[in-house]
C-alpha cells in the first residue's frame, strides 16, 4: 500500500496557482487595476514571443482548447485517466495554450516583456528515451530543468519501458518536486494504484493530486466513428 503523507500538496498548490490558472483569475481585473503603459513596440514584441511559444505545441493539438467540463480543478496537481485516444494529451496542450494566452493577458496589462510561460508537457516515454542518450551534464541539466519548471505535465505516465534506471528519473523528479510543492500533474491509460512503480512514486503521486482526477471515456478519436449500420 501506498505509504500516506501528511499533506495535501494539491491543496498548497491550488491556493498558490488559484491567481495563474483558477476560473476567476483574469488579467482583465489587472487591466482594470493597473492600466497598460507599454508602447507598440513592446505589445509586438510580447505578440512575437506569445507566437514563438505557440509555435511549440504539437500541430495534432494546435485546436485544443481548455476542457472546462472535466470535473477537475486545473488549478492544482491533476490526474487524468483514459484509455488510448479518449484525449489526454489534447486536453493537456488545451491547459498549456490557455495557460499561454493568460500569460500574454497578463504580460500586456502589467508591461512585462519577459514572457515565459512556465509550463512543460513532458512525454514520459520521450523522455526516457531522451535521458538513456545524453551525455552526463546534458542529463543533469535536463533533470534540473524537469525539477524546476512551475508547471510539469508527464504525459503518458507508467506507459514507458520501464527500468530501475526509468524508475529512479522519474522519483528523483517527483521527489524533488514534491517537496518543494511543485505543480505536478499526470496524464496516462493506467489507473495510480496500478502504476508499474514502487510505492514511494506512488505516494509521492497519491500526495500531488490527492482526489482531484477525472476519467475520459469514449472511443479512439484516431480512428474515425463508423458511419451508422456500418
Ligand atoms: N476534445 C477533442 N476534440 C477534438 N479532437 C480531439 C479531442 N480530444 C482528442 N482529440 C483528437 O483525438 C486524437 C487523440 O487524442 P490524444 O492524442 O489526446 O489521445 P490520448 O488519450 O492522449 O491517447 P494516448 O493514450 O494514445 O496517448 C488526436 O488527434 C486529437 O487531436
Ligand atoms: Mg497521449
Amino acid at each position: 500500500m501506498p505509504k500516506q503523507l501528511s499533506e495535501s500538496v494539491a491543496d498548497v498548490v491550488a491556493r498558490l496557482d488559484h491567481e495563474d490558472l483558477g476560473p476567476e483569475s483574469s488579467a482583465t481585473d489587472q487591466t482594470t487595476q493597473q492600466p497598460p503603459e507599454i508602447s507598440e513596440h513592446d505589445v509586438e514584441a510580447i505578440d512575437t514571443a506569445f507566437k514563438s511559444w505557440m509555435a511549440r505545441v504539437p500541430s495534432k493539438y494546435s485546436d485544443a482548447s481548455m476542457r472546462k467540463d472535466l470535473s477537475i480543478s486545473w488549478g492544482a496537481p491533476w490526474y487524468l485517466l483514459g484509455p488510448v485516444g479518449s484525449g489526454k494529451t489534447f486536453a493537456a496542450w488545451g491547459l498549456y495554450m490557455y495557460h499561454l494566452e493568460q500569460t500574454r493577458k497578463r504580460n500586456m496589462a502589467l508591461g512585462r516583456l519577459h514572457f515565459y510561460p512556465g509550463m512543460l508537457i513532458a512525454n514520459v516515454a520521450t523522455m526516457m528515451g531522451d535521458f538513456r542518450f545524453l551525455p552526463i551534464d546534458d542529463k543533469r541539466e535536463r533533470l534540473s530543468a524537469l525539477c524546476g519548471v512551475k508547471r510539469l505535465v508527464l504525459d503518458d505516465i507508467g506507459c514507458e519501458y520501464s527500468t530501475d534506471f526509468s524508475e529512479d528519473i522519474i522519483f528523483q523528479i517527483l521527489d524533488d518536486r514534491y517537496i518543494r510543492e511543485r505543480y505536478t500533474a499526470f496524464t496516462s491509460n493506467i489507473d495510480i494504484k496500478n502504476l508499474p512503480y514502487d510505492d514511494r512514486i506512488i505516494s509521492r503521486i497519491m500526495g500531488f493530486v490527492s482526489n482531484n482526477r477525472t476519467q475520459l471515456g469514449g472511443r479512439d478519436r484516431r480512428i474515425p466513428a463508423a458511419k451508422d449500420g456500418k
